[in-house]
């Protein structure tokens, strides 16, 4: 059976102190149950460290951003081959963040895919509407260009060597969360278009969701056909949050298409 991902992203937030607290009452609360993978993205500084203190515990470690270059000059840039040395399996690309504020456009979320794939890193790929798009009703057009610039740069088995977050914009840090029929109608329309590619591809594939999700939205998100896990932010900084999404998707039985 396809195995679920909740991953938490930390943003830019924490310090050393903060995070070896955060991590340290994760660990303790984790219960390692079910179909289920767990994986955080601390920034940049702190991941050599953390990936020493997850060694041979089953929470995985990601990035949240990484170069489209190999190496060289790129002050200031992170490659996807370092990322892989210290020990990271996940990398995000083409979070909403980086797309509207570091002009991260499709095809350079293409290019850092790519560059996450050909280091064996799983790329989780950002996809998402902005609210001006989802009333001008153009949802499902926006999405079908995020996600076939990525196919027809990498191929549509290197798409199936990542995961897929729909994460609507007008739901990150707004406290405002898609329904969860909005969320299964655009997750199902991203399965759509991938398996126009490929339709077992399209079928294990996991396509998590992202924006505001919190303990009290997580089981009614969980519970549809499409949804495979989730991409946590402001919640995971919140050990017991955390942990409480985590606990919800165990206990969600997988909803029937
Ligand atoms: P949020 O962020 O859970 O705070 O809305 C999600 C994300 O940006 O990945």
């Amino acid at each position: 059976m396809k195995q679920r991902l909740v991953i938490g992203n930390w943003k830019m937030n924490g310090d050393q102190q903060t995070n070896e607290m955060l991590l340290k009452d994760l660990l303790v609360g984790m219960t390692n149950g079910g179909n289920l993978e767990v994986a955080i993205c601390p920034p940049f500084p702190y991941l050599a460290s953390i990936a020493t203190q997850l060694q041979g515990r089953t929470v995985g470690l990601g990035a949240q951003n990484l170069s489209p270059a190999t190496h060289g000059a790129f002050t200031g840039e992170v490659s996807a081959s370092m990322l892989r040395d210290i020990g990271c399996r996940y990398v995000l690309v083409g979070h909403s963040e980086r797309r509207a504020l570091f002009g991260d456009t499709d095809d350079v979320v293409a290019q850092k895919f790519a560059a996450a794939i050909a280091q064996e890193l799983v790329p989780v790929l950002c996809v998402g509407e902005t609210m001006d798009e989802r009333r001008a009703g153009i949802t499902t057009s926006v999405m079908t260009k995020q996600i076939t610039t990525v196919i027809k740069h990498v191929g549509i088995e290197n798409l199936a060597r990542g995961v897929v977050a729909y994460e609507p914009v007008w739901a990150i840090g707004t406290g405002e969360t898609a329904s969860p029929d909005q969320a299964q109608a655009v997750h199902r329309h991203l399965r759509e278009v991938i398996g126009a590619f490929d339709e077992r591809i399209a079928r294990n594939l996991q396509i998590i969701y992202g924006g505001s999700l919190k303990p009290d939205n997580a089981q009614a998100l969980f519970t549809q056909p499409d949804i495979d896990g989730g991409l946590v932010g402001g919640a995971s900084l919140d050990p017991a949050s955390f942990i409480a999404i985590c606990d919800a998707i165990t206990t969600t039985p997988r909803g029937t298409a």
